[in-house]
């Protein structure tokens, strides 16, 4: 590993550029633009402390010195006429630079940064409602300056969309990760918590500096190994985890495993309605407590992919739920009880069970039944991360339950990281979604930010895409979306490029011919994998098991039939409540009508929702299975293209990156070529329709 420690183990400063992602903090090059902000750049003084207060100062100290090479010395003192003021609300009292109407208006993470520039004074401001604001505020100063915008008129008030900005890990307690792609876990190897403390401390700053607020450590499919994570055993390790990702304002939730009570030695039974068993759980949150006084609290997938759950006990979610609720209460910590659920033996041939149906029919009837510390976390959409899904229906479909958003970084279905997608386009429209739930307007982005229905915990989690590779994501560019990820659920009105562009700057630089090329790549890379993988919506035509690469048929989950139902006449699965499974009753109208009508439906996701012929013409004049071997062919023609495109960076770019990325264009080409012809090649022999065009089909 190139990473080194610095400032006697307090800043870690980097040197290798894909290990530092997007905290380059490069040297500024413009030399009048470095001597204006260095005027703001003399002392810094913070009103109190805390951790968190210190972890601002020394983002700060440390950026600030490796950008103009100035020593930006902590002063006891308000500086009087170049200076920078870290503060929160209730120390800040000099109303004239920023009215108390303003610091009242900030939510709980929120600030404000103010600059007061004359001739005479260089100010600046960074006021939080608390310490955490702080932070936030350094980061964004620190954005600022990476991407060269001037200080003299700054004022912005920033409040966080969402109250709950998480990031789940899967990561196994053996260093295994489920479903990673860039290497080991950085957070446990045998069985243990990793003694490389910096690099979960990097990974804390690099989550904090996109305004990343929790953080569960362990895979939801808790083994036995991980089960043991909430006992004194490994408590203390974890509690030291929880000390990093605290200086950070980051906080630590564990995944633990329904069958604890049984698993962990102690009783015959995990049902939930036995006293024992409520007991055991108000014990165990004690002892948690004890070592982790600001625990966040569970993540819970149960009854679900073979993992236990109040099923066993004849109990239902919202009971098993509320045991762990009533346990964590009393010490404000909460339980994120996953709606990923379904019959994974389903048979397929049977149209009265539909997959996508299973979340909504498990967990709408329990609407209300929930206690206030329970909040359901609920994939984007009814299957499972998917390159085209449409939006899980279930998202604004319970009035009195807290929701989250559940997001997947791990590019499972969309390339696993060697091929590249950049995912931010595909969550904006997610978050644009308009359920109707409450009548028109009730995006999804309005729901899971509480604001619909007054939640008391809400927000949006997601998948991370991190492991121990230096470069911590396997391709570098999909460290932009790790990055997209936290900037987007802190504001979902920024627009997929205007993140594109914050990301390439602060990672490579501020050079416009780099930024306009790799945001171009970027911007068009979802489109590009969508066109050589599964048309139309139809999802899931992977390799069992490890899911990358085309098998039209193999799809581990639909052992009995198809999923997709393709035959000699057409394809797609009739989910009307016409002549299909009904799912589509399941949206709000006007949603349902429009997935009902074959005309109305929305093309991308026409055989999600419709059995077709082959030969039936799409809105371009294509028919459908023109439009497979146009797609299939393009797709792979365009990663050619992305090829050609990165090509023309070299030399532009550091040799490190520049290679790590064509490597995995040049495995993306390759899979793009195998996906275009086993499609092409499937669908030509099942239908026996020619290409138009009479390209090459094996
Ligand atoms: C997918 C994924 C599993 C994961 C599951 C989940 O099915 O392939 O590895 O455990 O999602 O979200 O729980």
């Amino acid at each position: 590993m190139t990473y080194e420690r610095t400032d006697a183990g307090r800043g870690t400063l980097i040197s290798n550029n894909s290990y530092a992602c997007w905290l380059q903090y490069k040297k500024i090059a413009n030399v009048a633009y470095e001597k204006k902000v260095k005027l703001f750049l003399e002392t810094v003084v913070a009103a109190e402390s805390s951790t968190v207060m210190e972890t601002a100062l020394e983002e700060l100290q440390a950026a600030v010195s490796k950008m103009t090479g100035v020593h930006l010395e902590k002063s006891a003192e308000p500086p009087a006429n170049h200076g920078i003021v870290l503060s929160t609300a209730a120390h800040f009292h000099q109303e004239e630079i920023i009215g108390r109407h303003v610091l009242a208006g900030l939510g709980a993470d929120g600030y404000v940064i103010r600059s007061l520039a004359t001739d005479r004074k260089k100010l600046l401001y960074l006021v939080g409602k608390t310490d955490k604001g702080v932070l936030y505020a350094v980061f964004h100063l620190l954005r600022l300056l990476q991407t060269e915008q001037p200080l003299e008129q700054v004022n912005i008030v920033e409040n966080p969309r969402n109250p709950l900005r998480m990031i789940n890990q899967w990561d196994n307690l053996d260093g295994t990760i489920e479903r990673g792609y860039a290497g080991k876990s950085i957070f446990f190897e045998n069985n243990k918590i990793t003694a490389n403390i910096t690099r979960i401390k990097d990974y804390a700053r690099l989550l904090s500096s996109v305004g990343i607020n929790a953080i569960s450590i362990n895979n939801v499919n808790v083994f036995e190994a991980a089960t043991k994570l909430i006992t004194k055993q490994l408590l203390p390790d974890v509690a030291a985890v929880a000390d990093i990702f605290r200086a950070y304002g980051i906080t630590l939730f564990l995944s633990i495993n329904y069958a604890s009570p049984i698993q962990l030695g102690t009783l015959p039974t995990a049902d939930p309605l036995d006293e024992r068993v409520q007991q055991w759980w108000k014990e165990k949150a004690s002892e948690i407590y004890r070592y982790i006084p600001d625990f966040g609290g569970f993540l819970v997938k149960a009854d679900s992919e073979h993992r236990p759950g109040p099923f066993t006990y004849g109990r239902d979610h919202a009971e098993g739920a509320n045991v762990l609720a009533e346990a964590l209460k009393p010490y404000g910590g909460v339980v994120i009880w996953r709606c990923f659920v379904y019959n994974c033996l389903q048979d397929w041939r049977d149209r009265s069970t539909d997959r996508a149906k299973a979340a909504y029919d498990n967990f709408k009837p329990l609407d209300g039944e929930f206690l206030d510390n329970v909040i359901l976390q609920v994939k984007n959409g009814p299957m499972d991360f998917q390159v085209r899904e449409p939006v899980s229906p279930l998202l604004g479909a319970m009035k009195q339950t807290n929701q989250v958003l559940e997001f997947q970084i791990a590019q499972e279905y969309t390339g696993q990281q060697i091929d590249l997608c950049y995912l931010v386009p595909q969550w904006k429209e997610v978050l644009d979604f308009d359920t109707y739930a409450k009548g028109e307007g009730t995006t999804v982005k309005s729901i899971v930010s509480g604001s619909v229905y007054g939640f008391s915990h809400s927000g949006i989690a997601a998948v991370s895409n991190i492991g121990n590779d230096v470069n911590w994501t396997g391709n570098t560019l999909a460290q932009a979306n790790l990055y997209g990820y936290g900037r987007l659920i802190w504001n979902p009105e920024l627009a997929a490029e205007e993140i594109a562009e914050e990301w390439i700057v602060s990672t490579f630089g501020n050079e416009p011919l780099v930024t306009a090329m790799i945001r171009e790549m970027l911007m068009e890379s979802w489109s590009i994998y969508e066109n050589y993988t599964a048309p139309l919506g139809i999802g899931w035509m992977v390799n069992p098991g490890h899911h990358y690469g085309p098998n039209v048929d193999g799809y581990e989950y639909a052992v009995w039939g198809t999923y997709h139902f393709a035959d000699c006449h057409g394809i797609g699965v009739d989910r009307t409540t016409g002549s299909g499974t009904g799912y589509v009753s399941q949206y709000f109208s006007p949603n349902k009508e429009m997935y009902e009508s074959l005309e109305n439906c929305p093309e991308e996701l026409l055989l999600f929702f419709h059995h077709v012929p082959y030969t039936h013409t799409l809105k371009s004049g294509e028919t459908v299975i023109q439009h497979i071997y146009n797609t299939h062919f393009k797709g792979a023609a365009q990663v050619a293209w992305l090829i050609d495109k990165w090509r023309e960076l070299e030399g532009k770019i550091d040799q490190e990156r520049y290679e790590n990325v064509l490597d995995r264009l040049q495995r993306q080409l390759k899979n793009a070529v195998e996906w275009r012809d086993i499609i092409n090649t499937y669908f030509y022999r099942k239908s026996g329709i020619a290409d138009e065009q009479n390209r090459t089909i094996y």
